[in-house]
């Protein structure tokens, strides 16, 4: 689906489970099960679920992300970055990679719910145009936490893609 010097982004497959398990459950207190995970495979077409590797080998899995397409919205559910790869824009790839798959058919606006206390995907979502909407009293247990809504609507998601498509162009 895409690639960079250091990563390439790819669909998930049955294969990938056993390395994305150990990144989900380092990354969240309640982390998703094998069965979730599966339940998504046959959920199809509505379930985007896209995979970052380290490039060129041993391309093991570093990323994740999982969304729904509904209509003309995407819903992001599940984002994590292995610990020791974070901070190189493999997250920012992931979401871009989704909402750009998205754009081509007919999404038109992208949202996600997020720990309130999680500053650092607040940030990432932010620098890519989300904006917060509105609060979802007492939504995540483990810690009971609420849960920041955040959108981007039609301009912000087709500049974004516009400015990415650019700069693949420029490569
Ligand atoms: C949130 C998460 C997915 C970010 O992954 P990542 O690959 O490190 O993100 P990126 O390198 O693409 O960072 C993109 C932007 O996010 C923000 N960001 C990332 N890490 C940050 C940190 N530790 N502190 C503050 N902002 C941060 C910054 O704005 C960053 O841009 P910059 O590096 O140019 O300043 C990762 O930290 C993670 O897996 N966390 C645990 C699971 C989680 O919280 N998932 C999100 C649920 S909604």
């Amino acid at each position: 689906m895409g690639e960079t010097s250091t990563i390439s982004i790819d669909r998930m497959t049955k294969e990938d489970l056993d390395q994305v398990l150990a990144i989900e459950q380092a990354s969240f207190t309640m982390p998703w099960s094998r069965n979730l995970f599966l339940s998504e495979f046959r959920n199809a077409p509505v379930s985007l679920m896209l995979v970052a590797r380290s490039s060129p080998e041993p391309r093991d899995v570093i990323g994740y992300i999982v969304c729904w397409i509904v209509a003309d919205e995407l819903h992001i559910l599940d984002l994590a970055t292995q610990a020791a790869r974070r901070r190189r824009g493999i997250a920012h790839h992931l979401v871009l990679a989704a909402l750009k798959y998205g754009y081509e058919r007919n999404v038109r606006r992208a949202f996600l719910e997020v720990r309130e206390s999680n500053e650092t995907a607040l940030n990432l979502y932010e620098r890519l145009g989300f904006s917060r909407s509105i609060v979802r009293k007492g939504y995540y247990d483990l810690p009971v936490e609420d849960a920041v809504v955040m959108s981007l609507e039609h301009d912000g998601l087709q500049q974004l893609v516009e400015k990415e498509t650019e700069s693949e162009h420029d490569k």
